[in-house]
């Protein structure tokens, strides 16, 4: 098997790339690495509707509320380079920080009211740090299309709303989010769970899924939706739900009552293991 080319610096990758812009289409795919299903998925639907394919593998310090969650973030660098290579990826690019930051950046992209709630609200500046890296990679890049998961729900609406608020020439792609066979949405933060935690991880779709049901069954009230859907939460010491809402999938504010389609997020704790996860309402 040939190894996929990789980059460290960005003036290779704008060479490489400007060198394929003239024969079709540049998908991309932004990632931290440690790739799973989740990310497989991304690069194949990339893959099957683009010439070209980049990847990027960049763990975003900006992006880090907490340093322990920074320093045990999982990293796999040869494994994932392999793994791109097997999906056929074109090229990786690997840029160190001082690459992406050579000093620390003094204009960052602040996403404003769509990171309010949710993780927005657990995570300061989470999502400062992710606007910033993703406006660097798509201009560093210059993909025709690039590659979201909707497991990251709040992170793909800011995506979209940054793309259009600054006139980015780049389609977001949004790929349905890949689970394990018990419902736990597959992420790179899953191989932190011990086996006990593993088995109480799936209870934070089932909620999810629960209020789903509820509103599929004509329930408009967010509150009585959220109390049916606790139900689903396993009174554990290890376990502490942070969040759970229903909102309005474009904004991401949380509705007053239910009409129209929606989006019920939610952030749940298991052990020292953040789990994230969304499932869509559309009537
Ligand atoms: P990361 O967590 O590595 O995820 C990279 C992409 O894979 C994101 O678009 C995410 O939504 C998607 N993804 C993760 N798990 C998925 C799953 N189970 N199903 C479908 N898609 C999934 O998200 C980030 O990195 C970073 O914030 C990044 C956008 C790269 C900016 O640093």
């Amino acid at each position: 098997m040939t190894r996929v080319e990789t980059v460290e610096r960005a003036l290779d990758l704008r060479r490489t790339v400007d060198a394929w812009r003239s024969n079709g289409s540049i998908g991309f795919v932004p990632t931290m690495g440690a790739l799973h299903q989740g990310h497989e998925r991304l690069i194949e639907q990339a893959r099957h509707e683009c010439s070209r394919v980049v990847v990027s593998i960049f763990v975003n310090p900006l992006q880090f509320d907490r340093a322990d969650d920074l320093e045990r973030y999982p990293r796999t660098l040869d494994a994932d380079i392999d793994l791109c290579g097997r999906l056929g990826v074109d090229l990786v690019f690997v840029p160190t920080v001082h690459e992406m930051y050579p000093t620390p950046p003094a204009c960052t992209v602040d996403p404003g009211p769509l990171a309010v709630a949710l993780c927005g609200a657990h995570r300061p500046g989470h999502f400062r740090g992710v606007a910033t890296v993703v406006l660097k990679l798509l201009h560093m890049v210059g993909a025709d299309r690039a590659y979201f998961g909707e497991k990251d729900a709040q992170q793909l609406a800011i995506i979209r709303r940054l793309v259009a608020d600054f006139n980015l020439p780049v389609a977001i792609v949004g790929v349905p989010t890949v689970r394990e066979a018990d419902g736990l949405a597959i992420s790179s933060r899953n191989v932190h769970l011990s086996p006990d935690e593993r088995r109480l991880a799936p209870a934070l779709y089932r909620a999810l899924c629960e209020a789903r049901d509820q509103i599929a069954a004509g329930v408009v009230d967010p509150s009585v939706t959220k109390a049916s859907a606790l139900k689903r939460i396993p009174k554990d010491p290890g376990v502490r739900l942070e969040y759970l809402e229903i909102v309005n999938p474009e904004d991401m504010q949380p509705v007053e009552r239910i009409s129209g389609p929606v989006c019920v997020a939610g952030a749940m704790w298991v052990g020292a293991t953040r789990l994230i996860d969304n499932v869509m309402y559309t009537p």
